[in-house]
């Protein structure tokens, strides 16, 4: 089974927290497909984190990496590391990185290639902004956006996309699950028409993903699971928005 469920923790945790967390989870969690999980700590406690599920064969992976392998670039990580570490996937162009840390779409290709490169599973994330919602250019921002970063990396062996609207993260706003489904199917129609030979295996939902809207979400066809944000920090909520997923889709 692909990657379905991925908690991207962010600018969270602490090796206390990545015990406790696996405790909560682990008491909850009532599937055996560890391995259709991921998680990406901060790449600090990527280590911790790996010996904390020593027994279990859940994914752990990265948020970001750098486009380059080496060099003078201090504060950097590169996938190589992260493989060196374990890992099996990395987060690659959310949205808080091109907003924050001004990724562009060049820099994401590069990253991609990186990723491949070293067996790296890249999780590539896409989304519009409300003012591009509110004026129906949902379909065209995300196609723009999956092309120029697709266009110079179109053999990647692995590959998921997260369809992540930025105006859904963090605030509690989804779109309608329906609409979400219609965007999949356009994300997945854009790779295989465009980039026959990249082996796209899922395609994510990410915004404001919880245990109470979990099922409204995995009931629609195209959505093959979520990257989770704030409610991922909870090991209980979590796992108990991996057993609806376990309940309707495994
Ligand atoms: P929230 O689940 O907190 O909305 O965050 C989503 C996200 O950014 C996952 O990458």
């Amino acid at each position: 089974m692909p990657l379905c469920l991925v908690a991207n923790w962010k600018l969270n945790g602490s090796k206390e927290f990545n015990s406790q967390w696996a405790l909560e989870f682990l008491s909850n969690f009532k599937g055996n497909n560890f391995s259709s999980l991921g998680i990406a700590p901060a790449s600090l406690y990527i280590d911790h984190l790996k010996s904390v599920f020593a027994d279990y064969d859940v994914m752990i992976g990265c948020q970001n990496i750098d486009f380059q392998e080496t060099g003078a670039r201090t504060g950097e990580i590169s996938a190589s590391m992260i493989k060196d570490l374990g890992c099996e996937f990395s987060i690659i162009g959310h949205s808080e990185r091109r907003i924050l840390f001004h990724e562009t779409n060049q820099m994401i290709c590069q990253k991609l290639i990186q990723a491949d490169r070293n067996s790296l599973v890249p999780i590539l994330c896409v989304g519009e902004s409300i003012e591009e919602n509110q004026n129906n250019t949902t379909f065209k921002v995300l196609k723009h956006q999956i092309i120029e970063a697709l266009e110079g990396a179109d053999e990647l062996s692995s590959l998921v996309i997260a369809y992540e609207p930025v105006w859904a993260i963090g605030s509690g706003k989804t779109p309608n699950p329906d609409e979400i489904n219609s965007v999949h199917e356009m994300i997945k129609d854009v790779v295989q028409s465009h980039f026959p030979k990249i082996g796209l295996k899922s395609v994510l939902y990410g915004g404001s993903v919880n245990f109470t809207n979990a099922s409204s979400l995995f009931e629609q066809q195209n959505i093959d699971g979520a990257l989770i944000g704030g409610a991922s920090l909870d090991g209980k909520e979590f796992a108990l928005i991996a057993n609806v997923f376990n309940e309707l889709r495994v």
